[in-house]
């Protein structure tokens, strides 16, 4: 691999979906089986989304969510196996903390089992605020105080 060949972009029209679905049939577990529809829409919807190529060869990826100045989230960080371990992972979460959006209070992130790679670019373990709500079809399990309130507060 010569370095020169490397090259990292923000630009959205270059991403290619059919190779980031491949990309993340391999090297992303919790991303396998994602449609072409639904990647598109995560994208259009997601500010920065960086992608590494080798020429033509889409090889690494991740995509970011922010407000422009409180919070920001950092989703899908993935190298391709083949390129693994030779930095490029570092450069692409510095290139999406780099971006003018991502100058924040702060950026969050979720990782399974990558918090040592998180910690070299210096991500700290934050397990006291961190929940989760799993997308519900069903919003009769919201309590309808609440709904009402919103409803009173649409004036
Ligand atoms: C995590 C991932 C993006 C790292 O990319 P990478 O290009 O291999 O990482 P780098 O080569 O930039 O590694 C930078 C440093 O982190 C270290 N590192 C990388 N992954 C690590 C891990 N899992 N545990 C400990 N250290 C790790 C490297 O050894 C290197 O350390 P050094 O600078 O002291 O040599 C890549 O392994 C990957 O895509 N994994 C599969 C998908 C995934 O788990 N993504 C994260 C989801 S939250």
């Amino acid at each position: 691999m010569k370095n020169s060949q490397i090259h990292f972009s923000d630009r959205l029209t270059e991403i290619d979906l059919y190779q980031l679905q491949h990309l993340f049939n391999l090297a992303a577990f919790w991303a396998k089986g994602r449609s072409i529809k639904d990647l598109r829409t995560a994208i259009a919807n997601s500010k920065p989304v960086i992608s590494v190529w080798n020429q033509e060869q889409l090889i690494g990826f991740a995509r970011a969510a922010s407000d422009g100045i409180y919070r920001a989230t950092i989703w899908d960080v993935v190298i391709h196996p083949e390129y693994q371990g030779k930095g490029l992972g570092i450069k692409l979460v510095e290139t999406v903390l780099a971006h003018p959006v991502m100058q924040v209070e702060r950026v969050y992130l979720m990782t399974t089992n990558q918090q040592k790679f998180y910690e070299k670019i210096g991500f700290q373990t934050n397990s006291t605020t961190t929940m989760v709500l799993y997308n519900q079809t069903d919003l009769s399990s919201i309590p309808t105080g609440e709904v009402k309130l919103q409803e009173s507060l649409k004036g």
